[in-house]
C-alpha cells in the first residue's frame, strides 16, 4: 500500500517536474507574450514585450510571487487565467458557480500545442480544474509578420447540472511598468472615434458599454496603451487592443498593489450570466492586439496590414465608389426619379448607386422612419417594378446597384411582421417598448431560430430575385432596449445580450458561406458597429452619420487607428451641411471623403457645371489611385489635436513605396496660424517623387510638378500652403 502511494507521489513528481518546465511562447517577429508552468502546475504569464534574443533569455523569466499562502512558489502571480475564489484577490478573468453551488474554481496546466494557422501560428492551451471536470482552453494566434496577436477562450465543462459563468474573459494579459497611460475612446451618434489619455493609477478603470447590439457609441471597442509615457504616434512603448464583439464589451484596467498592470478584455458580463450546459463550449469573443516599441503609427499600420489580410471579408480588394441618394431623397423617391439617379451616378463616373432606406412595406408604408420595418417587399405605389426594375436600370444606367436593409428590425405595431409575429419582437411583458428612433422600431429576438431563418431569407430573397445585386448596407438603428425574450425561458433570460451576438454570427456565416462574394456593409446609426467581430462578414462600416467634413476629420483620424482605410466609408455631402449647417467647399468635402472608401451623398443635378466637372475629375483620380489609397499604409503626419489643432495631415504610401497620396486639412484658421511644412513618412529617401497636386481649386502649391527627393520630403517636408480658412491639399507622389 505505501509503495504504491509512494509511486504514484513519484510519478506526479514526474508530471510535475515536466510541466514545470514547460515554456510557452506565443511569438511574433517583434513580440513575445511567454508564460511558465509552475511547479504547482499553474500557469503564469512570465512576460509580454519586445521579442527575447537567447534561449537563455527564456531560462531567466520567472513568474512574480507576491504572497505565499503555504510559503511555496506560485501562489498569487500573474496567473494567466485568473481565477475567481483562488488566491489573486484582484479581477478574475473567469468566474463560475459550479453545478454544486461553489463558487471557486483553480485551473491547472494540462496540455498545449501549436499548429500553423492562416498566417500564423496558432497556440491552444487546456487548463483544467482538479475538483470539478471544468475546462478552459486559451487560444492565442500569433501573425509573425505583422506583429498582431488575437486570442480568445474556450469555456466547457462535464459537471451534472449547468455552470452558471459569470465572468468569461478572452484574455488576461499584464504589464509592468513605471506609469501607465490609458487613450481611450469616446463617441456617441454622430460624434465618433473621441480620443481621451489619462494616467492609470492603483485600482480600476473599465470601460464598457450596455447598448446590447451596438459596441461602439459612448465608448468605443478599442484603446491605446501608452508605457511609462502617453502613447505617441512614432515612438515609445504602446500597445493597441480591440475587441471583436460587436455587443456589450468590458475593458478593466487593473494596477494591483506592487504597481502591476492587468488588462482583462471580455464580453460585459453585465445582466448577463451565462448558463452553460454540460459538454456546451462558450467561446468568447477574439482580443487583438498590436504591441510597437515606435509608438501608434506602426501598430496600427500593421493592425490594418493584419486586418485586411486575414479579418475583413475581401480584405485585400480595393472598394467600389458609389452614389448614395440617403442625404439627397430621404423617403422622397419613386421607380423614375431613382432611374434618374442612377445615370447621374453614371455620369459622376462612380461604379455604383446604393439605395437607402425607404423602398419597402405596402400595408403599412415606409413613408417616414415610424413604419414598415420588416416587411421587405418594395412599396408598389413607389417601385411599381420593384427591386428587379432597378436593378435592370441601373445596368442600362451602366452602374452596379445596392441596396438597404435592417433585418434585425420591425416596427411595433405598425409593420405586418408584427401583426404576423408579435412575439418575434424583444419585450417585457406588459410593458410598452422603449419608443426608439423617434417612432415604433424595435428589435427581433435573434435568439430564436425562426428569427434567425427570417433575417436570412430577407438577403435570400433580395438574391434570388435578383442575382446581380452587387451590395447591401445592413443598417441597425437602434440599442437594445426591450430587454425580455419570449423564446428563451425564464431560466435563460440572461442570456439574451450574449445570446443575441452568437446567433448574428451564425446568421453571419450562413450568409456568407452562400453569398461570398457579395459585398456587404455594417451600419447601425453611423459608426456603431465598427468592429471586427463583423468585419470577417460585413467588408466595410459607415463610419458616422456626420458626413460634415470638419468632423470627419477628428471621427476618421480616431478611428483610422485601428481600421484600415478599405473599411472605412467616407461620403461628400451637400453644403450647408444637413446636421451642422456648416457650409465647406467643395473641395474640403472631397478631399476629406478621398481619404476613405469615397462616395457622393449629394444629388448630381445640384452640382454647377464647374462643381460636375471638378467632381468628376476628383472621382477619376480617387479610381485611379484607389490601391495606394484603401490598401496602402498610413502615416499620420499631423494629429489635429496637437500643435493648438490648426490642421491635420496623413498620407498613404503603397507597399513598394512607389506611390503615395498625401492629404492636408486647415481645421482652424485665426491671424497668425502658419502650417509649416509637413514632414512625409514611409517614402525611399533614395528616390525622388513627382509631386502632382490633385483635386485643384485656385492657387496651386509651390512644388507642384516638381520632382523632390524622399529623403527631402521627409526631412525637410512638403510645404501645402493651408492658408485660408477651410484650405485643403491633395498631393499624389509617383516615383520616378
Ligand atoms: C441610419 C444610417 C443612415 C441611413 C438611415 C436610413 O441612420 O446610418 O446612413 O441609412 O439610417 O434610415
Amino acid at each position: 500500500m505505501k509503495k504504491s502511494i509512494m509511486l504514484i507521489a513519484a510519478l506526479c513528481m514526474t508530471s510535475v517536474m515536466t510541466f514545470a518546465q514547460k515554456v510557452i511562447r506565443v511569438s511574433t517577429d517583434k513580440t513575445d507574450l511567454v508564460m511558465k508552468v509552475s511547479p504547482k502546475g499553474r500557469l503564469y504569464q512570465v512576460y509580454l514585450g519586445d521579442k527575447l534574443l537567447n534561449p537563455s533569455d527564456y531560462d531567466n523569466l520567472k513568474w512574480d510571487v507576491y504572497a505565499a499562502s503555504d510559503g511555496a512558489v506560485c501562489q498569487r502571480g500573474h496567473e494567466v487565467y485568473a481565477t475567481s475564489g483562488a488566491e489573486d484577490f484582484f479581477e478574475p478573468a473567469v468566474a463560475a458557480t459550479h453545478a454544486d453551488g461553489n463558487m471557486t474554481t483553480y485551473l491547472y496546466y494540462k496540455s498545449s500545442e501549436q499548429k500553423p494557422v492562416d498566417g500564423g501560428t496558432e497556440t491552444v492551451i487546456t487548463l483544467q480544474d482538479k475538483v470539478y471536470p471544468f475546462t478552459v482552453k486559451l487560444h492565442y494566434v500569433a501573425y509573425a509578420k505583422e506583429n498582431v496577436i488575437k486570442a480568445w477562450s474556450e469555456i466547457s465543462h462535464n459537471e451534472k447540472s449547468p455552470v452558471t459563468l459569470w465572468r468569461y474573459s478572452s484574455t488576461m494579459l499584464y504589464f509592468k511598468s513605471s506609469k501607465y497611460f490609458l487613450t481611450n475612446y469616446h463617441s456617441d451618434w454622430a460624434k465618433e472615434g473621441q480620443p481621451e489619455t489619462t494616467q492609470l493609477s492603483t485600482g480600476k478603470k473599465i470601460i464598457d458599454t450596455k447598448l446590447g447590439t451596438r459596441a461602439a457609441m459612448q465608448a468605443e471597442p478599442f484603446f491605446e496603451l501608452g508605457f511609462d509615457e502617453p502613447a505617441k504616434e512614432n515612438e515609445g512603448k504602446v500597445m493597441l487592443g480591440t475587441i471583436g464583439w460587436p455587443g456589450n464589451f468590458r475593458f478593466t484596467f487593473e494596477v494591483d498593489n506592487v504597481g502591476a498592470l492587468r488588462v482583462i478584455p471580455a464580453i460585459n458580463p453585465y445582466a448577463s450570466d451565462y448558463k452553460l450546459k454540460a459538454g456546451e463550449v462558450f467561446t468568447t469573443p477574439e482580443f487583438i492586439f498590436a504591441m510597437s516599441n515606435n509608438g501608434m503609427g506602426e501598430a496600427s499600420r500593421n493592425l490594418h496590414n493584419w486586418a485586411r489580410q486575414y479579418q475583413v471579408n475581401m480584405g485585400m480588394d480595393d472598394r467600389l465608389t458609389l452614389l448614395n441618394n440617403w442625404e439627397n431623397t430621404g423617403f422622397d423617391f419613386n421607380q423614375q426619379s431613382l432611374a434618374e439617379l442612377m445615370k447621374d451616378a453614371k455620369d459622376l463616373g462612380v461604379d455604383m448607386f446604393l439605395l437607402d432606406d425607404g423602398w419597402f412595406a405596402n400595408k403599412y408604408p415606409r413613408k417616414d422612419d415610424h413604419a414598415g420595418l420588416g416587411d421587405w417587399e418594395a412599396t408598389k405605389s413607389k417601385l411599381p417594378e420593384g427591386i428587379p426594375g432597378l436593378v435592370r436600370d441601373a445596368k442600362k444606367a451602366g452602374v452596379k446597384f445596392g441596396i438597404w436593409i435592417e433585418p434585425e428590425m420591425g416596427n411595433w405595431k405598425a409593420s405586418e411582421l408584427y401583426d404576423k409575429h408579435p412575439d418575434w419582437f424583444l419585450q417585457n411583458t406588459g410593458v410598452e417598448p422603449v419608443q426608439q428612433r423617434g417612432g415604433t422600431q424595435a428589435r427581433l429576438d435573434l435568439c430564436n431560430p425562426k428569427v434567425q431563418d427570417f433575417v436570412v431569407g430577407v438577403v435570400d430573397r433580395l438574391m434570388t430575385d435578383c442575382p446581380e445585386l452587387a451590395y447591401i448596407k445592413w443598417d441597425d438603428n437602434a440599442i437594445t432596449a426591450n430587454y425580455g425574450s419570449t423564446y428563451l425561458g425564464s431560466d435563460r433570460q440572461s442570456q439574451i445580450y450574449t445570446g443575441y451576438h452568437l446567433a448574428l454570427r451564425k446568421v453571419l456565416e450562413r450568409i456568407r458561406a452562400k453569398y461570398p462574394d457579395l459585398v456587404i456593409q455594417g451600419c447601425a446609426s453611423g459608426g456603431g458597429r465598427v468592429n471586427y467581430g463583423l468585419l470577417p462578414y460585413f467588408d466595410e462600416f459607415w463610419t458616422s452619420d456626420n458626413t460634415d467634413a470638419l468632423q470627419r476629420v477628428y471621427i476618421q483620424w480616431g478611428t483610422s487607428q485601428f481600421f484600415p482605410a478599405n473599411a472605412m466609408a467616407a461620403h461628400v455631402s451637400a453644403a450647408p451641411n444637413h446636421q451642422t449647417q456648416r457650409t465647406i467647399p467643395l473641395k474640403f468635402r472631397f478631399d476629406v471623403a478621398e481619404a476613405g472608401r469615397l462616395g457622393i451623398e449629394m444629388r448630381p443635378s445640384d452640382f454647377t457645371t464647374k462643381q460636375l466637372a471638378f467632381a468628376q475629375q476628383a472621382v477619376e483620380d480617387y479610381k485611379r489611385l484607389r490601391p495606394v489609397i484603401q490598401l496602402g499604409d498610413l502615416y499620420r503626419l499631423l494629429s489635429p489635436y496637437e500643435q493648438g489643432g490648426v490642421a491635420a495631415s496623413h498620407m498613404y504610401v503603397s507597399a513598394d513605396k512607389g506611390k503615395a497620396v498625401v492629404y492636408a486639412y486647415k481645421l482652424k484658421h485665426f491671424v497668425g496660424h502658419t502650417v509649416p511644412p509637413i514632414r512625409m513618412q514611409g517614402l525611399d529617401p533614395n528616390r525622388s517623387y513627382r509631386i502632382k497636386e490633385l483635386n485643384k481649386v485656385g492657387n496651386s502649391i509651390t512644388a507642384d510638378g516638381k520632382l523632390i527627393s524622399g529623403k527631402v520630403l521627409m526631412e525637410a517636408g512638403l510645404a501645402l500652403a493651408l492658408d485660408n480658412e477651410y484650405a485643403s491639399r491633395m498631393v499624389e507622389l509617383t516615383a520616378e
